[in-house]
């Protein structure tokens, strides 16, 4: 099965990925994951640091000539930044304390995770904790998105609400949302876009952050990948899982999932015809493609909410661990917003899923070999 490992710390000297049960022979394009790296490192909102940071990935093993050779795939991104944090970040030399954090940050795993394993400074925790490990991840779902082109599955995702600041129809065209990319918030309603800027800009001002929330539509995804036979083979329940792992998230919807819950179940689900050409059909997709913990067909459409961003330029109160006096939060260099990225983020996360999947149904060491059983099934 397809597994996934991250390691790294946001100053550390670069991040790790290790690819595990990718088949062999698919044609990867170092480019487009390095396109997709940009991708996440764009949006209105972000600070400084994705500034210094141009996120490549090197790889290491599991890739001869272009191609996935069936090892495991391991890569490097390395961090630019940590040549301003070596004397802090030094693996083995003793690190100067003139970086340590003291002051743990409402919203972080901060207090939590310096209480749980054990620290004497919260930097351990900040380091891992941050949302740079997901630069690992979406290199990993890039490839991924590669493999899963060979079957005509592709992903899309747009911002739908920065703070309060919602579109106001849904969208559900995906080659109009392939255009999120052209926005800076990755929003394509007209009109819609730079009230969400304004948004950003009146926290910004206030030392304040925000969150929001985006959209993913994954189209080409056949009939039948997880299942209702187990609790943890549910398609739904794999998806959420992932995109609740994503930084920021706390909430995932699949299809309308709340809206529905305010109507009649005859205004809630998706009415089943057949078409000659076409087979089974809906002429809607409530369910966001997801019945039964199964994929129906339909476009798969996945909804996340980000709480806004814990580091706040304006701190919050919180305790010096050192004392136990009240103390201000500390501050280190943060984004006031990060919905757009974090929807690249999730749209990577969900392809990740989707290939584990669809490796899971269709078997094989090859491409080849699973392209002929998925053909058969088809
Ligand atoms: C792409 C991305 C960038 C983020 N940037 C920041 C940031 O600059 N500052 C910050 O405090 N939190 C940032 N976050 C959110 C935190 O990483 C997250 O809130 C924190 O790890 C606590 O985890 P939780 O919110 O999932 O509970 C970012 C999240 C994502 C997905």
């Amino acid at each position: 099965m397809l597994r996934l490992f991250t390691a790294g710390e946001s100053h550390g000297k670069g991040l790790v990925g290790i690819i595990e049960g990718m088949p062999s022979n698919i044609y990867i394009d170092i480019n487009e994951i390095n396109k997709d790296l940009a991708r996440r490192q764009m949006g209105y909102g972000r600070g400084d640091r994705m500034k210094i940071e141009r996120d490549k990935i090197e790889i290491l093993s599991g890739i001869r000539g272009g191609y996935t050779i069936g090892s495991p795939i391991s890569f490097l991104i390395m961090n630019k930044d940590h040549e301003n944090w070596k004397e802090f970040m030094d693996p083995i030399l003793e690190n100067k304390e003139d970086k340590m954090i003291t002051k743990p940050r409402p919203g972080h795993g901060d207090l939590t995770g310096y209480l749980k394993y054990n620290f004497k400074d919260i930097r351990n925790v900040v380091e891992r904790s941050s949302a740079r490990e997901t630069a690992v991840r979406v290199a990993a779902g890039s490839l991924m998105k590669q493999f899963l082109k060979n079957f005509d599955i592709e992903a899309v995702s747009h911002v739908t609400a920065i703070g309060s600041v919602k579109i106001k129809e849904a969208i559900t065209d995906t080659e109009l949302i392939k255009k999120a990319d052209e926005s800076e918030v990755r929003c394509v309603e007209a009109g819609t876009e730079k009230k969400m800027i304004d948004f950003i800009e009146e926290a910004k001002k206030h030392g304040d952050s925000v969150g929001g929330v985006f959209e993913i539509h994954i189209k080409g995804v056949p009939k039948g990948l997880g299942s209702y036979v187990h609790w943890d083979r549910k398609l739904d329940a794999k998806l959420s899982y992932g995109l609740m792992s994503v930084n920021g998230v706390k909430a995932v919807e699949i299809g309308y999932g709340f809206e529905n819950t305010t109507k009649f179940g005859s205004k809630a689900h998706d009415e089943i015809y057949y078409d000659k050409k076409l087979g089974y059909i809906r002429t809607s997709n409530s369910a966001g493609g997801i019945e039964g913990g199964m994929s129906n067909g339909e476009v798969i459409v996945l909804r996340c909410g980000m709480k806004p961003i814990p580091t706040l330029y304006k701190p919050l109160n919180t305790v010096d661990i050192i004392t136990k006096e009240p103390a201000l939060a500390t501050v280190e260099r943060s984004d006031t917003c990060a919905v757009p990225a974090a929807s690249i983020v999730g749209e990577m996360v969900a392809l990740s899923i989707i290939a584990e999947e669809f490796i899971r149904k269709f078997g094989g060491d090859s491409l080849e070999e699973i392209s002929k059983r998925w053909k058969d099934y088809i």
